[in-house]
């Protein structure tokens, strides 16, 4: 497995790679590698003859106050992570070598970006399209890879590569969870032991959603009101959004139909957790 801190090093492989006929996949991280990540790079391993993973916290998708600073680094156990998995390539880049001294040009996507995280978190989305176009030019990759654990970003991303003609294909990786229904993140370990006990009550509260659906329920303010009396059981979580929207369009539904996405946030102590599920109603 290569490691590669430039833009050239990366272009270098990758142009080896694709005159040896092999199909390119990227999938790009924060690092703090743990099962969720490893799920999307299996599929690529599956699936490309050249398998690129990017290692980069983001400081353009973080806010201030957010935790970047914070935000764990354990580079060394990720590359091993990732040998094992069969990565060709780690893209592991400095700040400077993706953003220069200055960056006057951003991406991004209006609309999808306005509810959900994006009324919380006002710039991240931004970050997100710009930092993962970037990583795009420079790895050219035929796929890339993210998961369903961040539905917005997944289709705030989906949008952008159809907008712009990006040519490259979007694959969506379903959430992996812990035994308890938790959904993987590298925020969790922010949390206590009890705050991690307590955390459950947030796939609780979605599995909630989907039996009132299947049930036949389809007013979707008594289903949040349902969801919120459980994630108001957690003590001192702060519920930024409790949210069931078009799972296509983002947009908020009174009443329920379809294929609707069932979006949660909640800030326990020093971590921001998000989770959603999908139901077809
Ligand atoms: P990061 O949070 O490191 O996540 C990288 C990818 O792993 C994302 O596509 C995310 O949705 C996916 N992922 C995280 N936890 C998962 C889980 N439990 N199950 C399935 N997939 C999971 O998302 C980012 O980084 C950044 O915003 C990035 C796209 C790299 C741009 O900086």
């Amino acid at each position: 497995m290569e490691l590669a801190r430039t833009i050239e090093a990366v272009r270098e492989s990758v142009k080896t790679a694709r005159r040896e006929g092999k199909q390119v996949g990227l999938v790009p991280t924060m690092g703090a590698l743990h099962v969720g990540h490893e799920a999307l790079i299996r599929r690529a391993v599956d699936e490309c003859g050249f398998v690129v993973v990017s290692i980069f916290v983001n400081p353009t998708q973080f806010g201030p106050g957010e935790d970047f600073e914070n935000y764990p680094r354990p580079i060394q156990a990720d590359l091993t992570i990732c040998r094992d998995a069969g990565v060709d390539l780690v893209f592991n880049p400095t700040p400077e070598v993706m953003y220069g001294q200055e960056n006057l040009t951003w991406v991004t996507v209006e609309k999808l970006t306005e509810p959900l995280c994006g009324r919380f978190r006002p710039v991240h989305f931004r970050g997100v399209t710009t930092v993962c176009t970037k990583l795009f030019n420079i790895v050219l990759p035929d796929v890339a890879y993210f998961g369903q654990k961040d539905a917005q970003q997944a289709i705030v991303i989906k949008r952008m590569v159809a907008d712009l003609k990006m040519p490259l294909r979007i694959v969506v990786c379903p959430t992996v969870r812990e035994p308890d229904g938790l959904a993987v993140s590298s925020r969790n370990q922010y949390l206590s032991p009890e705050q991690r006990r307590q955390a459950t009550k947030i796939y609780k509260a979605l599995q909630k959603s989907r039996e009132l659906v299947d049930a036949g329920q389809t007013d979707a303010r008594q289903v949040v009101a349902q969801m919120r009396s459980i994630l108001e059981q957690i003590p001192k979580a702060q519920i930024e959004y409790v949210s069931i929207v078009d799972a296509e369009t983002l947009d908020e539904l009174d009443t329920i139909a379809g294929r609707i996405l069932v979006a949660v946030a909640v800030k326990l102590g020093p971590a921001r957790l998000i989770d959603n599920i999908v139901i077809e109603a």
